[in-house]
C-alpha cells in the first residue's frame, strides 16, 4: 500500500510489526471481491470516486482518511448499496454518491469505534487515535459523519436523508447500549439483539433499503430490502462475535476473546453461561472479578467446548436463511444472485 505524505509515514504499520490481520484482512477483501465480481466494474468506479471525494478536502483532513480510506476494508455496504438499487433502474451518479456517503458514515464509526475500544489497528494499520490522538479523531469521525449525510443529501430524495439520520442515530444508541450493558453476563438474548440490531444491522438494512429508493421500486419492495438488510446485518454481527471466540490470534489480528475482555457480552458467551455444566464453571473462572483479571483463555477454552458454538453458527444461519427468503419477491437476476450469496458469504468469513 502506498503512503503518502509525514503523517502516511506514521500511520503505516511498519512490516515487522504489523498486525496479522493485514494479511487476513487481504484475504477476507478477496473473498468478498470474489463475491462481488458481477459489480466488479462498478466497484472500481465506486473507488475512483470515494478517492477524488477524499481527496477534495482540505490537506490534513484528506491525509487523515486516506490512509484509512485506502486500506481498504471489504466494502460490503458499498456493494449492497449497488445490488439493491439494480433490483430497479436507478441513476449511476446517485447510487455512487449514496455507496460513498454511507462507506463515510461507516468509516467514521469505526473511528469513533477504535476510540471507544481503545483498539491499536484496524484494517492493518494503526488507528487515527493512536498516531494523531483523541481529540483530532473525534473531529475527523464528527467531520466523516457530515460528510456522509452531505453526499447523500445531494441525491435530493427526503426519504434518504430520513433514513440515513435516523441511522445515525439508532448506531450511536446500540453503541450506548454496549456501554451500558458491559461485563453483564446475565443480559437476555432480547439485550443482545437489540444491541447488535442497533449497532451493526441497522446499516446494511439502511443501504438495501435506500438502494431501492434509488431504484425507484415501490414502498413494499423497498421494505422486502430493508428486511433483508437487516437480517443479513444480525447474521454478519452475529458470525463475527463468533469469530471473537473460534478464529486464531493471526486471523482476528487481536487476542482471541477480546470482546469479553472489552466488557462486551456476546451470544457465544451468553449460550455458553446458560450451558448447566459449562456455566458454572465460567462463573468461576469469572469471579476473580474485581480483584483481578480472570483467566480470559480458560473462557475462551470453556465457550470452544460447550455447545455454545455450534447454536451460535445456527443462529447466524437462521439470520442468513431468513434474509435469502425476502428477495423471493424479486425476478431472478444476477444481482438478486449475489445478493442471496452474500447471506452465506457472512456466515462462511474468516474475518
Ligand atoms: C466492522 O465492519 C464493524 C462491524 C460492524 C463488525 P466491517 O467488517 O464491514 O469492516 P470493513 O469495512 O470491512 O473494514
Ligand atoms: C464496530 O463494533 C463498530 C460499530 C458497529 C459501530 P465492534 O467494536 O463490535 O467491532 P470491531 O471489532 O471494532 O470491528
Ligand atoms: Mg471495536
Ligand atoms: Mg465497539
Amino acid at each position: 500500500m502506498e503512503a503518502s505524505g509525514a503523517l502516511g509515514q506514521a500511520m503505516e504499520v511498519p512490516a515487522e510489526g504489523r498486525s496479522p490481520k493485514s494479511d487476513a484482512a487481504a484475504s477476507a477483501t478477496s473473498d468478498a471481491q470474489t463475491l462481488f465480481t458481477p459489480i466488479l466494474e462498478e466497484l472500481a468506479e465506486f473507488e475512483g470516486r470515494l478517492e477524488a471525494a477524499v481527496a477534495a478536502d482540505l490537506g490534513p483532513m484528506a491525509e487523515a482518511m486516506r490512509h484509512i480510506v485506502r486500506a481498504g476494508g471489504k466494502r460490503i455496504r458499498p456493494a449492497l448499496v449497488i445490488l439493491a438499487s439494480r433490483m430497479g433502474d436507478p441513476s449511476m451518479d446517485h447510487v455512487y454518491d449514496l455507496a460513498m456517503g454511507i462507506e463515510f458514515i461507516h468509516t467514521a464509526t469505526l473511528v469513533h469505534d477504535d476510540l471507544i475500544d481503545r483498539s491499536p489497528t484496524r484494517r492493518g494499520m494503526t488507528t487515527l487515535h493512536e498516531t494523531m490522538g483523541a481529540a483530532p479523531a473525534i473531529i475527523i469521525g464528527d467531520y466523516y459523519f457530515a460528510k456522509g449525510a452531505n453526499l447523500t443529501s445531494a441525491i435530493g430524495m427526503p426519504e434518504i436523508d430520513s433514513a440515513i439520520s435516523n441511522t445515525v442515530m439508532t448506531i450511536c444508541m446500540g453503541e450506548l447500549l454496549q456501554m451500558t450493558s458491559k461485563d453483564d453476563y446475565h443480559q437476555s438474548l432480547e439485550d443482545y439483539h437489540r444491541k447488535i440490531a442497533r449497532k451493526t444491522a441497522t446499516l446494511l438494512a439502511t443501504c438495501c433499503y435506500c438502494g431501492g429508493v434509488v431504484g425507484g421500486l415501490d414502498p413494499d419492495r423497498r421494505d422486502a430490502l430493508q428486511r433483508y438488510g437487516h437480517k443479513l446485518g444480525m447474521a454478519f454481527q452475529i458470525a463475527d462475535d463468533l469469530l471473537d471466540y473460534v478464529a486464531t490470534e493471526e486471523e482476528l489480528g487481536k487476542p482471541v476473546g477480546a470482546d469479553l475482555r472489552q466488557g462486551t457480552v456476546t451470544l457465544p458467551f451468553m449460550l455458553a453461561f446458560q450451558d448447566p455444566v459449562v456455566g458454572p464453571e465460567l462463573a468461576r473462572v469469572l469471579e476473580r472479578r474485581p480483584r483481578g483479571d480472570p483467566d480470559y483463555e480458560q473462557v475462551v477454552s470453556l465457550v470452544r467446548r460447550s455447545g455454545a458454538v455450534a447454536a451460535t453458527e445456527k443462529a447466524a444461519q437462521e439470520f442468513a436463511r431468513d434474509a435469502r427468503g425476502e428477495l423471493a419477491v424479486f425476478p431472478l437476476s444476477p444481482a438478486r444472485t449475489t445478493l442471496e450469496a452474500a447471506c452465506d458469504y457472512v456466515v462462511g468469513r474468516r474475518i
